[in-house]
């Protein structure tokens, strides 16, 4: 069956019908459907979770929603790469079951007044740097997820905090949607594929490297201090502006103490000209 790109509540109802899936949510009454949110400008990173998404369930769903809600309102909303055609030809390549592309108006009727809001962790690390960011990418993520009604979805863990974020939010109001994080695809040469990197010149592309290089340094260290230094110095000697440097618990993105054993997460953010990158890695502390 080809694709079914729904752009509605009620064309969504029909898709999920057509495929045999239950009006409720889950998979209590019917074939299972996985979820797999994106905001378009789809590349290999995406696919990568459409393909582990397979792998969950019966059928596959890919929003495409450039959401206005998480844009703070000097970032690039109206700029961000809109690639609609090619998207749902990359869907339908994947063999993806239904591509939900609502307009905004979809979305948020003009009378919309209750939102999600992320609490405390939605303000530190990146969410210190975009203020409202984590509220707009939860709210969204909450109504996608009402709608379409998947049993699991999938996220990068590209978007380290988002991920977290989410997971925070499914536990504490008791979304039953089960959420799986994606590793981070590379290219060949380090960068972490973004659908921001379009907008990189090929000498800004060069600087870009420094991001998971000072990661790679990083991660070699064995200590929180040694590891944070290292990374920076590796940043610092780059022509970018680093947003910040943070080795964070995984799950509430809480800088580390210095005597953290276990699994952290090492998460970089810095702009090159214009553009701005983010960039992880986990690493694990003896
Ligand atoms: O990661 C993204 O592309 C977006 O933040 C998401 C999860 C689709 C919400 O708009």
């Amino acid at each position: 069956m080809d694709v079914i790109v729904a752009g509605s509540r009620a064309e969504l109802d029909e898709a999920r019908a057509a495929l045999g899936i239950g009006a409720r949510w889950g998979d209590r009454d019917g074939r299972t459907l996985a979820l797999v949110p994106t905001m378009g400008a789809l590349h290999e990173g995406h696919l990568s979770l459409i393909r582990l998404a397979k792998e969950h369930a019966d059928h596959v769903a890919v929003s495409i929603f450039v959401n206005p809600l998480q844009f703070g309102p000097n970032e690039d909303f109206s700029r961000y790469p809109r690639t609609f055609e090619a998207d749902v030809a990359a869907c339908r390549t994947e063999g993806v079951d239904i591509v939900f592309a609502p307009s905004a108006e979809e979305m948020y009727p003009p009378d919309r007044q209750v939102s999600v809001s992320a609490g405390h962790m939605g303000t530190i690390v990146e969410g210190a740097f975009r203020p409202g960011h984590f509220d707009g990418v939860l709210t969204v993520v909450l109504k996608l997820f009402n709608l379409v009604r998947p049993s699991v979805a999938i996220f990068g863990q590209k978007d380290a905090q988002q991920l977290a974020m989410i997971r925070r939010m499914v536990a504490d109001l008791d979304v039953p949607v089960r959420i799986i994080g994606a590793p981070i695809v590379r290219e060949p040469d380090g960068l972490a594929l973004s659908s921001r990197n379009r907008y990189l010149s090929p000498d800004e592309r060069e600087i870009a490297l420094a991001l998971s290089r000072a990661l790679h340094e990083g991660a070699g260290h064995r200590t929180p201090w040694e590891i944070v230094a290292a990374t920076r110095q590796v940043l610092d000697a780059a022509p970018l502006t680093v947003d910040y440097v943070v080795l964070a618990d995984p799950a509430t993105f809480a800088e580390v103490a210095d005597d953290h054993v276990g699994e952290a997460v090492l998460a970089v953010a810095a702009r090159v000209g214009t553009t701005r990158l983010i960039d992880n890695v986990i690493v694990t502390l003896p």
